[in-house]
């Protein structure tokens, strides 16, 4: 028999569970007129999310929910294929090398397009940001779902594959399947922001950096572009979308959206 003080003590730890774990719920929107295998990866301690690689038809989309405090990122694989002798799983972009859809903590091969996340982070802010300071494969938009007018879609929606210098491009078949970061082309300190060019004082956007952030304006472009590329929001879900439709971003859902317990 459960005594009534052990149920009124579960009772209200449960409340007080529901009041303090704010999760933030993603939904993947694969737009592209191709297949994308998106791919997440938790950073900073946090724990994975329940999946960490999938596939997305043209038109499909997915969601997952973060625990608590997740930090992590998201990128979207492209020109996967399942190696028919061994089964192995790989793919041309953004590759984790699991040999599998999911990617169990491995990270994405550069050039990718990132979407990073720190859910209720600082003064219980999310901050958020698409980054192409590993290189770009796909457009991809984050769409806070917040109604308060406060929280800004970020992004890169343009095909940067089109605007890719010659030295930065990847090719497969003759055609440009990704955009290089500079650090990963010539890996020098000037490029990566590392050794004599390691502050914000003497890390300089590159003219490649030039290049994307006119392209992507709302992308980190080199390492210390956090003033015009870092966004935050409280409490919301968010959309990721690959290939949005650069003048017509959709925003759906509403700003109460968690799933209840
Ligand atoms: C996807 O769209 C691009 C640009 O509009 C077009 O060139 C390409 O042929 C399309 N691919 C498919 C598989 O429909
Ligand atoms: C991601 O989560 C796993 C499992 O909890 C953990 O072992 C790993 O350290 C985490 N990765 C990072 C970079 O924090
Ligand atoms: C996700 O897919 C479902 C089923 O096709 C559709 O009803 C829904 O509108 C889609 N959501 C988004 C955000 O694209
Ligand atoms: C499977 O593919 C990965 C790339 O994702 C590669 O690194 C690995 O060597 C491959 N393994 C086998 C057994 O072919
Ligand atoms: C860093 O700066 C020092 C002092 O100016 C110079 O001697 C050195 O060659 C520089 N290193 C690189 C990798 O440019
Ligand atoms: C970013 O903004 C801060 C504060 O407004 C300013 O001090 C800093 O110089 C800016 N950094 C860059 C690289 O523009």
């Amino acid at each position: 028999m459960v005594e009534p003080t052990s149920f009124l003590f579960f009772f209200t730890l449960h409340l007080s569970l529901i009041t303090v774990v704010i999760s933030a719920k993603f939904t993947i929107v694969n737009q592209c007129n191709y297949t994308v295998w998106p791919a997440s990866y938790n950073t900073s301690g946090s724990a994975p999310l329940a999946t960490t690689g999938f596939v997305l038809q043209s038109g499909e989309n997915s969601t997952v929910t973060a625990p608590a405090n997740w930090n992590g990122r998201f990128w979207g694989r492209t020109l996967c294929t399942t190696d028919s002798a061994s089964g192995n799983f790989s793919c041309v972009t953004g590759d984790c090398g699991s040999g599998k859809i999911a990617c169990g903590g491995r990270s994405g091969s550069p050039p990718v397009t990132l979407a990073e996340f720190s859910i209720n982070s600082f003064n219980n802010q999310d901050f958020y940001d698409v980054s192409l300071v590993d290189g770009y494969n796909v457009p991809m938009d984050v769409i806070p779902l917040s109604n308060s007018g406060k929280c800004k879609s970020t992004g890169c929606p343009t095909d940067l594959n089109a605007v890719c210098p010659t030295e930065l491009k990847v090719t497969e078949n003759g055609i440009v399947v990704a955009c290089q970061g500079p650090c990963a082309a010539f890996n020098l300190q000037f490029f990566c922001c590392v050794g004599n060019h390691s502050t914000p004082e003497t890390c300089e956007p590159s003219v490649y950096a030039q290049i994307f952030k006119k392209a992507c304006p709302q992308a980190y472009s080199y390492a210390y572009d956090d003033n015009s590329s870092t966004f935050t929001c409280a409490a919301t879900d968010y959309q990721i979308v690959f290939c949005p439709a650069s003048n017509n971003a959709r925003i759906i859902g509403s700003r109460w959206e968690y799933s209840c317990w």
